[in-house]
């Protein structure tokens, strides 16, 4: 049976029928919807709309439906339920009886259905942030591995400074550490429990919607019954902090992709994660990191689906916010499933780190190194920064580097130069120079190391436990 039948003279048209289903996709949420249905059919009780067997039968009719979808994926192959509301309703009601309808009372698949939604979203924000503590633990074991190792950095992909490849690693730590904080603060918005709002008036029992809540682990009831049927923020919010984590692996993506090009070899890609040519033989690419470039798109344009989706509608429930329901899966299946892959890839990539360090000591990384010499003795940095653009002229037209020329060569440029300065020209010197907190001087490294650490570590133990 329908669920709303009863007013109406014709029957759908089953292209229409079919079309408008949302169980095909839906159908996740049924954890969801069995356990929002147990805390529903035990508030009834409490409430007097049921008797204590209706309970029972009701109780061990939504477990057998658990059981049932578990031991077999054909068990939810129901091509007339319309969603998830209406499966449940119809293996309750063959399991058990009519008392399956009894179920329904007092609500409405409005709050249903924003209930499932919230359930799903903290699950789903309890897995992610487990896996980025996975994917933080792997860049922390490569940082911690890499030790004095050096390479260059880059602004406007251009070299710039040396900097310690440990410190280079670091800085993907913090980006997935800022992913899981942000995570963590969508999971407290979500994990409000809209039960007892009707279809967005409020129920029509008086039902304890702090017991209910309180059944489902949820902190908090909302506060309003128009919002919480057709509130999706949340579902834009967990999307949207997923897209972060996607804009953080395509930077990284993209990264892997330059560095394993052989115009740069500082990485050699694992052959468990690339794939060859069918054409040119010597061929490796790095496939793993282009997917994860391009699919970091999908999970963008979800983002941009939700923010239309829910543009201008007017309150309350339409069924517009079905269509919320896709770009959450999909942008969640997509990182859900990227994440253990990026760790794997990470965990057997090579670094080449004796090329690294060739190009982390060539192409005038100790520049400003020089200049903070001449600043060091009193010459303004305005003008050191200019004798020492001379002095880098002059070496690329001998193509030489700094360290190559005379000290009567340097000498005439400034005079302030003497011998001491070849001591700060060499790598070790200028990555020791940047002795600031968050900087790559070593020492400051090994810091920031044991910092990233406690972080990791923190996150890994809390990815599921929540006050
Ligand atoms: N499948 C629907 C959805 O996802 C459930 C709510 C249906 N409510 C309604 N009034 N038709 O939005």
């Amino acid at each position: 049976m329908k669920m709303w039948s009863g007013r109406f003279r014709q029957s759908l048209d089953p292209g229409f029928e079919n079309w408008q289903r949302s169980f095909p996709f839906d159908r996740r949420l049924l954890g969801q919807e069995l356990a929002a249905s147990r805390a529903h059919a035990r508030a009834l009780r409490t409430g007097g709309v049921l008797d204590s067997g209706e309970l029972i039968a009701i109780l061990r009719g939504l477990d057998q439906i658990a059981e049932q979808a578990a031991a077999s994926p054909e068990f939810t192959n129901d091509h007339e339920a319309e969603d998830v509301h209406h499966f449940v309703e119809r293996q309750l009601v063959s399991l058990i009886g009519e008392t399956g309808y009894k179920l329904h009372s007092g609500r409405s698949r409005n709050e249903q259905i924003a209930a499932d939604l919230r359930l799903y979203v903290r699950e789903a924000i309890d897995q992610v942030r487990s896996k980025l503590g996975e994917l933080c633990e792997a860049f922390l074991e490569r940082a911690e591995q890499s030790g004095s190792s050096a390479m260059p950095a880059y602004t406007h992909l251009q070299r710039a400074e040396p900097v310690l490849v440990a410190h280079w690693l670091l800085a993907y730590v913090e980006m997935f550490l800022r992913d899981a904080g942000r995570l963590e603060e969508v999971r407290r918005r979500a994990n409000i429990s809209p039960l007892g709002s009707g279809a967005v008036a409020g129920a029509t029992l008086a039902l304890d919607r702090d017991a209910i809540a309180a059944d489902l682990d949820c902190p908090a009831i909302t506060a309003n019954s128009i919002d919480a049927t057709s509130d999706r923020d949340f579902v834009l919010e967990f999307v949207n902090a997923l897209s972060f984590v996607a804009l953080h692996l395509s930077r990284w993506a993209e990264e892997m992709i330059l560095f394993s090009s052989g115009e740069f070899g500082f990485i050699e890609l694992p052959e468990a994660y690339s794939t060859g040519s069918s054409a040119m033989p010597q061929k490796k690419n790095p496939d793993l990191a282009e997917l994860v470039r391009a699919k970091s798109a999908r999970v963008i344009g979800q983002v941009t689906a939700l923010l239309v989706t829910l543009k201008a509608l007017p309150l309350a429930y339409h069924k517009d916010l079905q269509e919320t329901q896709e770009p959450l899966f999909t942008a969640f299946e997509t990182i859900d499933a990227l994440l253990p892959l990026v760790r794997g890839w990470i965990e057997a990539a090579e670094f080449n780190f004796q090329h690294m360090r060739e190009r982390a000591q060539s192409g005038f990384m100790n520049a400003w190194a020089a200049a903070t010499y001449l600043v060091n003795r009193g010459v303004p940095s305005r003008l050191a920064h200019e004798v020492v653009g001379r002095a880098v002229q002059f070496s690329l037209d001998t193509d030489r580097e700094l360290e190559d020329l005379s000290l009567d060569e340097l000498r005439a440029f400034s005079p302030l130069f003497a011998e001491d300065v070849y001591a700060c020209l060499g790598l070790e010197a200028v990555l020791a120079l940047h002795d600031v907190p968050g900087g790559t001087a070593p020492t400051r490294v090994r810091q920031a190391l044991e910092e990233a650490r406690r972080k990791v570590e923190s996150l890994r133990e809390n990815a599921h436990a929540h006050a």
